[in-house]
């Protein structure tokens, strides 16, 4: 077995960045983060104390406005509006899930391009899909990171991805393609889905339906990522889509949940944020 260490690469890639922040001119502001988080549900809480930590680790200035969940939804955009303008906030993410009655598209839109740090802005999603990726989604470009990492080319490889959700499986489709690999997007209407995880060279599942992958899906020396992140009630721990521990004896290699794609996320957040500072300064 042989693990996908993203927690390690992503502590690698932290500490560069807090040496670039520390190069720059001590006379220049700070780069800034500013997180927008509606309610309180309680995975939010945690993703978000996570983005908190890795900005301050780094130097970030980092900004959290929780509105409560019934505030006027107009009010939120008024004060996105106010972030756009705002020349010292560099980036912008809206926390998600928004309220069910709201459309997240409404509000995930009205961030500026030039300051959206998760990728979801319709113009930084169509650069994606015309092979020219600006901001692009944080865990996709995690997992392409993690993988380039461990000299894992995605040219020519077949590339099966279970679950095609707009923040994770479609980017990373869109992304797999640019890289020339031959894809294949499963979703909760694919018949039959071991047809499609056995042949994969690289089997991506991103569903948050624990062990739904197991070891007879997977051709023997896979690369298996794991997305899914979710609560084992019997166990109490955090569990992945995979089930671990028959797959990791059959795949090449293989990402840990906790400690694979999770901490990637949050590490790209933290260079799409200097990316978008760079651009800006000022
Ligand atoms: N909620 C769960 N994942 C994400 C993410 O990647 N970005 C945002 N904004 N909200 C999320």
């Amino acid at each position: 077995m042989k693990i996908l260490d993203g927690k390690k690469l992503a502590q690698k890639r932290s500490d560069l960045i807090l040496d670039k922040l520390a190069k720059n001119n001590p006379k220049l502001r700070k780069p800034k983060l500013v997180v927008v988080l509606v309610g309180n549900d309680s995975a939010s809480e945690v993703y978000v104390k996570h983005k908190k930590k890795a900005c301050e680790k780094v130097g970030i200035e980092f900004e959290l406005i929780n509105f409560l969940d019934s505030v006027k939804p107009q009010l939120v955009l008024d004060k996105i509006d106010k972030l756009n303008k705002d020349s010292k906030v560099d980036g912008i993410l809206i926390q998600l899930p928004l309220p069910k009655e709201w459309n997240e598209e409404d509000f995930l839109q009205a961030v500026d391009y030039s300051k959206d740090v998760d990728g979801f802005h319709y113009i930084n999603q169509g650069k994606l899909y015309q092979g020219n990726e600006t901001f692009v989604p944080c865990t996709p470009l995690g997992i392409i990171k993690l993988l380039e990492e461990y000299d894992i080319n995605l040219k020519g490889q077949k590339v099966t991805v279970v679950g095609t959700s707009n923040i994770v499986g479609k980017p990373l489709i869109g992304m797999m393609i640019n890289r020339g690999a031959t894809v294949t997007a499963c979703n909760k209407n694919t018949l039959n889905i071991k047809t499609h995880t056995k042949k994969a060279d690289i089997l991506i599942s991103a569903t948050g339906s624990q062990f739904l992958i197991t070891k007879d899906m997977i051709k023997k020396g896979a690369i298996v990522i794991d997305v899914g992140i979710t609560r084992d009630l019997k166990t109490n721990r955090l569990v992945g889509d995979v089930d671990f521990d028959s797959v990791c004896k059959k795949s090449g290699y293989i990402t840990p949940v906790p400690g694979g794609v999770g901490p990637m996320t949050v590490q790209i957040l933290i260079e799409n944020t200097i990316k978008a500072y760079d651009n800006h300064k000022k």
